[in-house]
């Protein structure tokens, strides 16, 4: 393990820790990025798995070409494959233009398939074979097209499990999992979570200018000895909650309890048991945790939809005052991020004139700051000079939510919140019928 190198890639990227099984991970990395093969990250959910197949991209000699990450889980399931393989104009209903799907635009570089455990069964058909002959078909389509994209994917559900229950391909699983790197949950990197508290008190100090929360030794005890369902991304949003809404600045295990942080050293405790019938990489873990992940989701998809109504309402505000403005769209990096409304500084730009959300993540480069490694790169294109009218947003927004939902009238209206008649007579009216 080469010290030097892995120390180097936690700072460039911003990873705080010095827990082995974390160091090990890190170096698994380093050292398969030159190689072309395929690699499966495992871990939990907010174990941090999403900044390893930045730092393999980075370090392979495709680093120059594109970088995707793919949730796989938050796409809907009708539109998957054109979303990854491309479709043809009128294939479906709202498929109003060609498309391109990722394994076109990202070839010679890379995708990140996350959650790749949640791709339907068509899909895992439709990927084995790209991965095993670089060939694929758009839908609607029976042209073949080739193209070279190297895979990482990252799970946090248990595949053995999911082979088991015919959920997943066994002979995909096999190719993607070429090379396995297992994310250590927080509970298991002892003193890493007091790191991390540190972290991220002093990162949010920065930001609002107010003195930085500090643990007692009892608190940081309590830290310790709890399981962290959520691991990193729980711990950075109990850090930003407490730093905003406490009084105190001493945090004392009470305060820590009070937000729900509770003293899994006695066993039962109401919420979280202590560790019993766990395994890795999540099987069998008790189900008041995976209730509380999923609880998490839930909250982190409520607080991310929430944040994008507000940025797409605020941007056709400031789109109407200032027509000169470039006309962009700022959506969340991470669809299952529990962002709630403290979230801060981790943001996308997204390509407006893409109809899907493509996530180009960037980190710094060696040169640049530190401190400004969690601020995503900023890609903005002009979509065209003068301002939409209302009427060409409606237009727009109507496309682009059909798209996403396939061409499914009935979901499109719930998104945009209008009734299925007003849909229709605006389908009908900006003449989207094909
Ligand atoms: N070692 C680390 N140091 C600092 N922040 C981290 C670290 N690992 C993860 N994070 C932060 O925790 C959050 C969850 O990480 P993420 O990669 O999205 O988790 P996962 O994909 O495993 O669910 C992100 O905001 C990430 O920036
Ligand atoms: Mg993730």
């Amino acid at each position: 393990m080469n010290e030097k190198v892995i120390q180097q890639v936690k700072q460039r990227y911003g990873i705080v820790g010095n827990y082995e099984g974390l160091n090990r991970s890190i170096d698994i990395a380093i050292q398969v990025a030159p190689t072309e093969l395929s690699v499966l990250i495992y871990g939990e959910s907010g174990v941090g798995k999403e900044v390893l197949p930045r730092v393999i991209h980075d370090n392979s000699a495709r680093k120059h070409n594109k970088y995707f990450a793919i949730n796989c889980g938050s796409l809907p399931e009708g539109t998957i494959d054109s979303e990854l393989f491309g479709h043809k104009k009128g294939s479906f209903t709202g498929a109003l233009d060609d498309r391109e799907g990722y394994f076109s635009v990202a070839n010679n570089g890379t995708l990140f398939l996350d959650e790749v455990g949640e791709l339907p069964l068509a899909t895992q058909a439709r990927l084995l074979r790209v991965l095993e002959t670089g060939e694929y078909i758009r839908v609607g389509e029976s042209e073949v097209r080739k193209t070279n994209v190297r895979i990482v994917a990252a799970t946090n559900v248990n595949m053995q499990k999911a082979i088991r229950e015919g959920k997943f391909r066994e002979d995909l699983y096999y190719r993607l999992n070429t090379i396995p790197i297992n994310m250590p949950p927080l509970r298991e990197r002892g003193r890493d979570i007091e790191l991390l508290f540190r972290k991220f008190a002093y990162d949010i100090s920065e930001k609002y200018r107010i003195e930085p929360v500090r643990l007692t030794e009892d608190a940081r005890v309590l830290l310790l000895q709890y399981k962290w369902p959520g691991n990193i991304r729980q711990l950075r949003n109990l850090v930003e909650q407490i730093s905003i809404i406490s009084k105190e600045r001493e945090i004392t295990p009470e305060i820590l309890m009070s937000y729900g942080v509770t003293d899994d050293s006695l066993g039962e405790t109401g919420l979280v048991l202590h560790g019993q019938n766990r395994e890795v990489h999540g099987q069998n873990v008790h189900s008041y945790e995976k209730e509380r992940d999923m609880l998490f989701q839930l909250l982190s998809s409520i607080g991310k939809e929430v944040k994008d109504l507000k940025e797409l309402v605020h941007n056709n505000m400031e789109h109407r005052q200032s027509p000169s403005q470039e006309n962009y769209r700022i959506l969340d990096e991470d669809m299952t991020e529990m962002n709630a409304p403290m979230q801060y500084g981790h943001q996308t730009v997204i390509r407006q004139p893409q109809p899907y959300i493509v996530n180009e993540q960037r980190y710094p480069s060696q040169n640049e700051p530190y401190s400004s490694h969690n601020i995503q790169e900023v890609d903005i294109e002009p979509i065209e000079d003068a301002p939409m009218s209302n009427r060409e947003l409606m237009r727009k927004n109507i496309i682009e939510s059909l798209r996403r939902n396939n061409g499914n009238r009935k979901k499109t209206a719930t998104e945009l919140d209008i009734s299925e008649r007003t849909l229709y007579r605006k389908i009908k009216e900006y003449g989207l019928e094909i």
